[in-house]
């Protein structure tokens, strides 16, 4: 389940409800998904797609999303490092960002305009829509492994509009979860 954390105010906020509401305060819409059948997390993406069909029609009709895929990411990705930076660094989109976790986690930071920023480590099961025009980044945790379905309102407003705040710079993308290893220390 998604845990969130402020780091400047030193708070941290778990449990599903009162992370939804914590979320929904900010605007972005958190949610716990079930498959209508049992499927591994490794299955092909039209059998996972499949499986949480019901959900994803649901949300495409809330959200106005057009299409779904479903995004492999693993060590061994050709290019991650290189992916990763631009993802690492604050931007914004013109349309929502939709991602439901099926394997292994990661970190969304948000910066609200009008308060502190808040880090999302999202975990398989979760379900975040972070709407068009907030501030995030995100980053993987050391595993360096996420799947996850993804929804469009457009796949080609997925572009990212950097804030070039550097806000992204003050705060480490440190997976707090079980079982995470730090990050290496950056060579400067
Ligand atoms: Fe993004």
């Amino acid at each position: 389940m998604a845990s969130v954390k402020v780091p400047d105010e030193g708070r941290t906020v778990s449990g599903f409800e009162a992370v939804r509401r914590f979320l929904a305060e900010v605007g972005i819409d958190y949610q716990r998904w079930q498959p209508s059948h049992p499927v591994a997390a490794d299955a092909p993406a039209e059998e996972v797609l499949a499986a949480y069909g019901r959900e994803i029609d649901r949300l495409k009709a809330e959200g106005g999303y057009v299409t779904a895929d479903v995004i492999d990411v693993k060590p061994t990705t050709p290019g991650l490092e290189g992916m990763l930076a631009k993802f690492r660094c604050e931007h914004w989109h013109d349309e929502d960002e939709v991602r439901f976790i099926l394997e292994g986690r990661g970190i969304f930071h948000i910066h609200p305009r009008d308060r502190a920023v808040l880090a999302i480590e999202v975990e398989p099961g979760d379900l975040l829509r972070v709407p068009r025009g907030t501030w995030h980044w995100f980053d993987l945790c050391a595993d360096r492994r996420i799947r996850a379905i993804r929804l469009f309102q457009d796949a080609s407003g997925w572009t990212p509009r950097y804030t070039e705040s550097g806000a992204d710079r003050g705060y480490q993308p440190v997976c707090f979860g079980t079982g995470d290893l730090p990050h290496p220390p950056a060579v400067s």
